[in-house]
């Protein structure tokens, strides 16, 4: 055999091998054999001087050739199986972008939290300012200072949690009134605040009453307020809540608090001031109370009766939502149940 044949089967060989080679390991192991200082083409060339002078070009590029032959088929053979090795990966790890995404689940302030948002949004935007209470009162703030004395029949009106003789949960958020009014400093300028929050009230739980509840309660006090001025506000009020076809009637009551005193209608949800079932057919909801703000009130919280004066009102998100969505039963908004809830969803969850 000569060099030449030995050459020859080298090559065939190599390329033999490097075809079969299934993985660039085993492909970079085949070249430091084939192409490495102890490799057979390595000490073919080495036999070279053993040939005669004139044979010995010939041969050297004929190893030459067969070197480059296999260096070539190596790097193809490198680049098949990295191709193969990133297609096996893509496969893999390919991703379904038509798939939907996983939705995190996200919460939302509660239907009657809603409501008194859009009564804060609102009334902050017309200038007053926003104030919150104690739910644990006392006798005085909650009855006194209304112009409840002790014995007055109207407290019947609201049946209290007592905790001690002097310490009930509050029944109404007016206690804030006469705290607010207390505080304020008239030389600044009128007072304009509402005041959310819960209150309670011993009535045994039906449709339409829960012993939880919640209110805003609204006061304006300053020179030359009239009841004008409420009627414009409840009106704007409705608007806003209910949307622009809706009115609002004012109809004469009784609160020890104010004088005059009024109920407020809005126009029946249902029917729109037709009559039906749910106005008892008079076209009409009652929606909250309201009036003038009775002297003794400001005289007790120490603000000059004869100079100022102004109007109140007490609203009750819960009826608000009721009358808004329909609802029928107040105490399912107290169920923590999310599949009633998610139904009042800005989101539309
Ligand atoms: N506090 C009254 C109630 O709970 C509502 C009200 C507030 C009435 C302010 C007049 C003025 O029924």
């Amino acid at each position: 055999m000569s060099l030449k044949d030995d050459l020859k089967d080298i090559r065939d060989q190599g390329l033999d091998d490097i075809n079969k080679s299934t993985d660039l390991k085993s492909l970079n192991n085949i070249r430091v054999h084939l192409l490495g200082k102890k490799g057979p083409i390595t000490s073919a060339l080495r036999g070279i001087k053993e040939l005669p002078v004139e044979k010995r070009p010939e041969v050297g590029s004929y190893a030459n050739e067969i070197r480059d032959d296999l260096t070539k088929a190596i790097v193809e053979q490198r680049d098949n199986l990295a191709n193969a090795q990133l297609n096996k990966r893509l496969a893999a790890e390919k991703i379904d972008v038509s798939l939907p995404g996983r939705s995190v689940p996200q919460g939302q302030p509660h239907v009657i939290q809603q409501i008194i948002d859009e009564v804060v949004d609102l009334f902050l935007g017309m200038g007053y300012q926003v104030l919150t209470g104690p739910e644990v009162e006392t006798d005085h703030y909650n009855f006194e200072m209304m112009n409840l004395p002790k014995d007055h029949p109207a407290r019947d009106m609201q049946d209290t949690f007592y905790i001690t003789n002097e310490i009930l949960m509050r029944t109404q958020t007016s206690p804030m009134q006469a705290r607010t009014l207390e505080k304020h400093d008239f030389s600044k300028g009128p007072l304009k605040m509402i005041s959310p929050g819960i209150v309670y009230r011993r009535d045994t739980d039906d449709p339409t009453h829960s012993h939880q509840f919640h209110q805003v309660e609204g006061l304006v006090i300053d020179k030359h307020i009239t009841m004008a001025d409420l009627k414009g506000t409840l009106l704007t009020m409705a608007h806003q809540i209910f949307g622009d076809k809706f009115n609002v009637r004012l109809r004469p009551s009784y609160f020890p608090f104010t004088e005059p005193s009024v109920e407020v209608d809005i126009t029946c949800f249902n029917c729109m001031g037709k009559g039906c079932d749910v106005c008892k057919h008079t076209g009409w909801i009652e929606v909250l109370g309201a009036g003038m703000v009775h002297p003794n009130v400001l005289n007790m919280a120490g603000v000059d009766s004869k100079q100022y004066g102004g109007f109140a009102f007490g609203l009750g998100p819960d009826r608000f939502a009721m009358l808004k969505y329909g609802v029928d039963d107040i105490r399912d908004f107290y169920l923590d149940d999310v599949r009633f809830l998610n139904q009042f969803s800005k989101r539309g969850i």
